[in-house]
């Protein structure tokens, strides 16, 4: 029985108590004053006028969770299994690119504390560090790899490969970011970390994407040649059947608001769907990921996993997320604000209190395992 809740509890109040950050705000303040503001608009802000990056964490407010009283919930199972990767625990680190500008060591150090958590982490195409360093850092760690699919159909199949042999074990085509979003925080800065080279280890160290750049390239030739191939404005479910036929991993799209795109992506070979509008870095106005999620979950019926990200901030909203028809959820900015601001500590800070909330939510709530979290377990704020 993991009883991840009173243990961290205790723990934490063994160790003199007063932590200086407990909740996804307490981070993000931290986060701030660590970071510059190029950096830190980067990773807070969103597109146009943010409606959809509040709008996200409203549409948690408008659901509440009815406990039920007087069952035993002295034993109580958070795990599940999707796509054939055991989850720990009902959630995973969402695919954060360029994490350099957060933290010298990068992808680094999320790779040392989701690996010794066990608890999976989704790696971006964008990241600092090549996905093999990730790979060996994390050992026979759960791990899935997010692909940007891009415009040179040799370059992602290098990309696919190497992830695949490098032990990685689902691949999440991101299909929302065909372009970069109108960031008004990164237009005001002028803030765009690519321009400087960062974030593109995986092209880098990618056999196809040398051979095409030639010996002695400039950085800025590097950065050009990037900016070329790793977004697709023309990307289709043509190209999303060259992705499926490359690969034997699970394939998850990650990125969908709307049910038609969910049934689509099963016509084509999907294992999965990952419900989300991009951290609403995307497209304002969109539709929060949340009330998007019951019908996608009901048009896809159990014929693939559905997870669901954008707006997770507590054990609250993943319990809500589940009983609105998500098999697990992807945590994105709590756990980047606290790599930003204290490093790998505070990473393992973030993902230990998010795991003990959810079992202390579910445990107060009547819910003694993830099968038991329906929509029953709901009742809508307003009535
Ligand atoms: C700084 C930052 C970088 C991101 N980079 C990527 C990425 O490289 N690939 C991707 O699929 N999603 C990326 N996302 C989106 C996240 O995977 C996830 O959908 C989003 O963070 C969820 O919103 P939330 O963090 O507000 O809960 C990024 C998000 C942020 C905040």
């Amino acid at each position: 029985m993991p009883g991840y809740g009173m243990d961290r509890q205790l723990e934490i109040r063994d160790a003199g108590g007063f932590l200086a950050a407990v909740t996804a705000e307490d981070w993000a303040r931290r986060a701030e004053a660590a970071l510059q503001p190029g950096p830190w608009g980067y990773v807070a802000g969103g597109a146009g006028a943010e409606a959809t990056m509040r709008g996200n964490l409203q549409a948690f407010e408008r659901w509440r969770i009815v406990p039920r009283l007087l069952r035993d919930v002295s034993v109580r199972d958070l795990s599940t299994t999707v796509l054939g990767t055991a989850f720990p625990v009902p959630f995973g680190l969402a695919p954060i690119g360029v994490q350099s500008v957060l933290h010298a060591q990068a992808e680094r150090l999320p790779a040392a504390v989701a690996g010794a958590l066990r608890i999976p982490l989704v790696l971006s195409t964008v990241s600092s560090t090549p996905l093999e360093d990730v790979a060996a850092i994390m050992g026979d760690a759960p791990r899935w790899f997010q692909l940007y699919p891009g415009t040179d159909p040799e370059i992602v199949e290098s990309l696919v490969g190497r992830a695949e042999r490098a032990g990685y074990s689902a691949l999440v085509v991101t299909v929302d970011t065909t372009m970069l979003g109108w960031r008004p925080r990164d237009l005001r800065t002028g803030y765009l970390p690519f321009f400087s080279g960062e974030g593109i280890a995986n092209y880098t160290s990618d056999p196809v994407f040398q051979a095409r750049l030639g010996p002695g390239a400039s950085m800025a030739a590097t950065v050009q040649l990037f900016l070329r191939v790793y977004a697709n404005p023309g990307f289709t479910w043509k190209d999303l059947d060259h992705i499926r036929s490359v690969t034997r991993m699970p394939l998850l799209v990650k990125g969908l608001l709307h049910p038609d795109d969910a049934r689509e992506s099963l016509v084509h070979g999907a294992d999965g769907i990952v419900v989300s509008n991009h951290g609403g870095r995307q497209v304002d106005g969109a539709i929060a990921a949340l009330d998007a999620l019951p019908a996608i979950a009901a048009a896809v019926a159990g014929r693939a996993a559905v997870l669901m990200d954008s707006g997770i901030r507590c054990g609250a909203d993943v319990v809500k997320a589940l009983a609105l028809g998500a098999q697990a959820v992807l945590v994105g900015r709590p756990w980047a604000y606290a790599l930003a601001a204290a490093g790998q500590a505070g990473v393992d800070q973030v993902l230990r209190d998010l795991r003990a909330d959810i079992d202390l939510t579910m445990g107060m709530a009547g819910l003694r395992s993830l099968a038991e979290i329906g929509r029953g377990a709901l009742a809508r704020a307003d009535g």
